[in-house]
């Protein structure tokens, strides 16, 4: 595979310096590591910036798109410094802070112990209520308070793997996971295992009408490059600081539109995006983001902070993807900071970003006091979960 092959040549490049200042062979000290890891997010950033540069002097975003990702060494260059960030950097300082464990607990929660089914009878039980409380509700001859519609559900649980399609994933981090049958995709794979696919442009199809065995079986055998997938395919669709590097709004609302497509009823959007800001500078953002993705026919189930990121599942609730773009301005409420030429945010990707020990201490002070489990944003109820929370505040509930 040709990029991933360029990309290995690059790594030498972007790393090369860095590795002939070491006194040790094997060993960098904290300064070389602090420079290696300055040099890459430093070829991630400027990617970002140039990119939106243009977009802010051009506006036209299929074009500059297109001139993008035809830019091919850039891009493994990029791809290449974005693995060795995860691999060398975040992983071992947790500067990454967990984006991929939230995703995994979340899941299994979700799937593997209720999560669902709650969910669902939630729905139920909502809907009921609103139905009493309609003005017409005495015609409709309901009178019993006490007793949800609840329809009976046969997938409430997972028996098999949970189909989970990974969207600028780079390295493929999912694939580890045994309750995963993870398919990573992206412009520029790092690794031969993420399968090449423009999510902006990928054709999605009429569902599949396969047994869930033979779905697996398609899945498996996905090969580079993907243009054109079923719909209703998968159960979850993570965008792992994947919106973010769009200059455009309306290509982030496109991804979600794609992601409502892709998804088997009932199934998850996981979204985490980057922000340098440890208070919630931004809860007016994820109000806005919660209020356009909702627009599309799902539903916002849960919402954490950690201290350099938001991390969002949203659950497909209806079928049909709605996308009323013509009176509403839903896809301009996708905005970020950057969008209005802040560049500040890209902070998330430097050495600098790591916390200072006032900062940790702050943090671990707060540990004392915060639940260990996710927060659901619709009912007020902390759900349980296998993985720990560092920070917990969700914005719609600050702000009311
Ligand atoms: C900041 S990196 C995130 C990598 C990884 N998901 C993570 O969380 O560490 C963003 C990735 O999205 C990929 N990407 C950007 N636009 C894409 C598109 N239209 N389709 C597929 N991948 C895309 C980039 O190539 C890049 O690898």
């Amino acid at each position: 595979m040709e990029p991933v092959l360029q990309a290995r040549g690059k790594r030498e490049n972007v790393l090369g310096n860095a590795r002939e200042e070491r006194c040790v062979p094997g060993f960098p000290s904290a300064c070389e590591q602090k420079l290696e890891q300055e040099k890459l997010s430093g070829v991630v950033k400027r990617v970002h910036r140039d990119l939106r540069k243009k977009y802010r002097e051009a506006g036209d975003f299929e074009k500059i798109w297109l001139e993008h990702c035809k830019d091919k060494g850039r891009l493994c260059e990029y791809a290449v410094a974005m693995k060795a960030l995860a691999d060398n950097h975040w992983a071992k300082k947790c500067e990454g802070e967990g984006r991929i464990e939230w995703c995994l607990g979340v899941c299994q929660e979700y799937f593997f112990n209720g999560g669902k089914k709650k969910a669902i009878e939630k729905d139920a039980r909502r809907a009921t209520l609103n139905k009493l409380q309609s003005p017409n509700h005495a015609e409709d001859g309901v009178s019993d308070f006490s007793v949800p519609n609840i329809k009976p559900l046969n997938d409430e649980y997972m028996t098999g793997k949970i189909r989970l399609l990974d969207v600028g994933s780079c390295y493929n981090p999912f694939l580890k996971y045994e309750d995963f049958l993870a398919v990573g995709i992206d412009i520029v794979p790092a690794v031969e295992t993420v399968c090449k696919c423009d999510f902006l442009n990928l054709q999605i199809q009429r569902p599949l009408q396969f047994a869930p065995d033979a779905i697996d079986a398609f899945l498996k055998q996905l090969e580079s490059p993907i243009d054109y997938l079923p719909a209703e395919l998968f159960h979850v669709v993570v965008f792992s600081l994947l919106l973010s590097y769009f200059p455009s709004p309306y290509q982030r609302w496109i991804c979600c539109k794609k992601a409502h497509e892709l998804l088997t009823l009932n199934g998850l959007l996981l979204i985490i995006t980057p922000d340098s800001s440890h208070q919630n500078r931004h809860a007016v953002m994820m109000k806005s983001w919660k209020i356009a993705i909702e627009s599309l026919g799902f539903r916002r189930m849960t919402y954490s902070k950690f201290s350099h990121m938001h991390l969002m599942a949203f659950r497909k609730t209806s079928l049909k993807t709605t996308s009323d773009l013509i009176t509403m301005n839903y896809p301009d409420m996708l905005y970020i900071p950057q969008d209005f030429n802040y560049d500040g945010e890209e902070d998330y990707f430097s050495p600098c970003c790591a916390r200072s020990e006032l900062e940790d201490e702050q943090l671990a002070c707060g540990f004392t006091e915060l639940p260990d489990t996710p927060y659901d944003s619709d009912s007020g109820e902390s759900q349980n979960s296998t993985m720990p929370f560092y920070e917990f505040e969700d914005p719609i509930l600050l702000l009311t």
